[in-house]
């Protein structure tokens, strides 16, 4: 049988986690949930994260999906046994795929308040590399002007500047892209780094792992991406999402308005 993914995020920061497994595997029968209604997910209670990742998964497993992606650093952090409690299949996270993508002695990790909160990446990253410097930064920011569609601006510039401060002081020698919406700043971030620092985005791992579920990659897959086996759906704003998601797809995608909470 054709394996049906089930990816979910808060918003458009998953796009980057399915980009990676389409961009390794070519097409793939998937459903995106943005649940947009809700974003940010980072600065809200770990109780509430719970719940959301508990509905959300629910959601999915009602879609018939085989496997779900937790493209949400933050629901993972805080609520991958949630997840696993109600998938009915095997679940893929990003923060034990990061952490096995970890090579140097000083690592930053860039997170949401809740997963930094959490310490979800000192522990994997320790635990499997053991000596290791983690400097974790809470970037409450970034998501709001992300999701505003603002991804250039000064006050992002600046404010990526001042959550890369610490992480510099500290001679990071990697830093991980520990929420999904912050590969999108790639551009910023790059300008602001030495070079000698290297970019960690935990969705190549996640990408890696699924060749478990839909097999070696596919060396052929080519330009552009394949999106006509994708369902999208957000709680809410579908026209936004649409536009905010264009420049990250290569394409327009199509977008279903679901309601999720009861
Ligand atoms: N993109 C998600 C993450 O990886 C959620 C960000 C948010 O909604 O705060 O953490």
């Amino acid at each position: 049988m054709t394996p049906l993914l089930g990816f979910f995020d808060s918003g458009i920061g998953g796009l980057t986690v399915l980009r990676q497994v389409l961009e390794r595997h070519g097409p793939v029968q998937c459903i995106y949930l943005g649940d947009t209604a809700r974003v940010p997910y980072g600065s809200r209670s770990a109780p509430e994260i719970r719940l959301i990742a508990a509905e959300v998964v629910a959601w999915l497993r009602d879609q018939q999906v085989s496997t779900v992606v937790m493209a949400c650093n933050t629901t993972n952090a805080l609520a991958r046994d949630v997840a696993e409690g109600q998938a009915g299949g095997p679940v893929i996270g990003l923060i034990g795929a990061a952490a096995a993508m970890v090579q140097t002695s000083r690592v930053g990790v860039l997170a949401t308040p809740a997963t930094v909160a959490s310490e979800a990446y000192r522990f994997s990253i320790e635990a499997l590399h053991p000596g290791t410097l983690v400097v974790e930064q809470a970037c409450p920011e970034f998501v709001p002007l992300i999701e505003s569609g603002d991804l250039s601006s000064d006050e992002l510039r600046r404010t990526a500047k001042e959550y890369l401060h610490p992480l510099l002081e500290a001679s990071v020698e990697s830093i991980v892209l520990g929420c999904t919406h912050y590969p999108l700043l790639e551009p910023v971030l790059r300008q602001l780094l030495p070079d000698s620092v290297q970019l960690i985005d935990p969705a190549v791992g996640v990408a890696r792992q699924l060749d478990s579920v839909l097999g070696a990659p596919k060396l052929s897959v080519g330009e552009g991406l394949h999106l006509d086996d994708c369902r999208f759906c957000v709680t809410a704003d579908p026209d936004g999402f649409a536009t905010r998601a264009t420049p990250w797809l290569g394409e327009r995608p199509r977008v279903q308005l679901e309601v999720l909470q009861s």
